[in-house]
């Protein structure tokens, strides 16, 4: 059993909420064990998703960004000015930032798991923006959520960039924009990062890249369910696989066991075999139409999109009305 004399894994342990526990439990006991992609955000996962940001192998972040710097002044023809900026996982509010000299909003929301994590960005941004009304928000998006009175009513904007919404399950991802959608008027509407279906060579390459850095971000997921579940997972029996399974349109990441083992916690255990997988993530890559048909299921309309040159990945809108 995992030394639970130990204070420090003690307290951490008293401060996981049960429903954390029974989830994590709830996976890994499962016949094909996996856990939720939300875990690999610790202050370790955090920092190693930034060094993935700047791989060369990681085109997501600067094709996306490559987009908006050549076709901001279209986006902002297409969405108009004004109203409310409401970015779901804002992070350092960089990329939203970008947008308020075009787009003007009248009120910017940064949401984020912890308002901690938002506050230094959002005091450096006020002082930039003075005339932009600032209201962050820590809010979980995995959960049901509402928001508060304070912001705005009126052209809500929901700004979802990263292509987050692909490591959602397509049937989660609809619910999520349907969400969306009921939460802002027929002035509303959405500027969502998507990324797109490709050759698989590029795929695998993106998420096991030649430096290690995703596998690092994997195998830290193991590091923090220790401290969650007060578990015992050795990291080094574990090894990262990612690839693309074109059938399911996702990129799937596991962990994969090196050796047959046992991993213990306070009330339970599991045996793997060597070869035997945990399920960390899937990343869906969409087509502009499946994508813009999901938009259109969710109550969207009038989807139009913006890509890059080689047609890797788009930014989408589409109005509430
Ligand atoms: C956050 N999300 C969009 C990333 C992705 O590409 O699915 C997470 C990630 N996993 C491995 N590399 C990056």
């Amino acid at each position: 059993m995992p030394n639970s004399s130990n204070p420090a894994e003690r307290h951490a342990l008293a401060r996981t909420p049960l429903h954390i526990i029974r989830e994590l439990e709830t996976g890994l006991l499962a016949d094909r064990a996996h856990t939720s992609p939300k875990y690999f955000y610790d202050t370790v996962g955090s920092v190693l998703f930034e060094a993935i940001c700047v791989l060369p192998e990681y085109y997501p972040t600067r094709t996306e960004a490559e987009i908006f710097s050549t076709h901001m002044a279209d986006m902002a023809r297409v969405i108009g000015s004004g109203g409310c900026l409401i970015d779901l996982g804002a992070g350092n509010c960089a990329k939203a930032a970008r947008l308020f000299p075009v787009l003007h909003p009248d009120q910017y929301v940064p949401i984020d798991i912890s308002v901690q994590h938002l506050q230094d960005a959002v005091t450096r941004l006020q002082q930039r923006f003075p005339h932009i009304e600032m209201t962050a928000l820590g809010l979980d998006l995995a959960h049901d959520w509402v928001l508060p009175t304070e912001v705005r009513k009126d052209k809500r904007l929901f700004f979802y960039p990263g292509s987050s919404i692909g490591n959602f399950e397509p049937h989660q991802a609809l619910a999520f924009l349907r969400h969306l959608r009921a939460a802002c008027d027929r002035d509303g509407g959405i500027l969502i990062g998507v990324d797109l279906i490709k050759d698989k060579p590029l795929l695998d390459a993106a998420y096991a890249d030649s430096l290690g850095i995703t596998a690092a971000f994997n195998l830290n997921l193991l590091r923090h369910i220790n401290q969650l579940l007060q578990s015992d997972f050795d990291v080094s029996q574990w090894q990262h696989e990612a690839y693309f399974n074109s059938v399911k349109s996702r990129v799937e990441m596991h962990l994969c066991a090196k050796e047959n083992l046992r991993v213990n916690w306070p009330d339970g255990y599991r045996n793997f075999i060597q070869g035997e997988h945990i399920h960390t993530e899937n990343s869906y890559k969409y087509s502009i139409d499946s994508f813009s048909a999901l938009l259109a299921e969710a109550g969207f309309s009038n989807a139009c999109h913006w890509t890059d040159r080689q047609g890797w990945f788009a930014v989408m809108y589409a109005k509430a009305a």
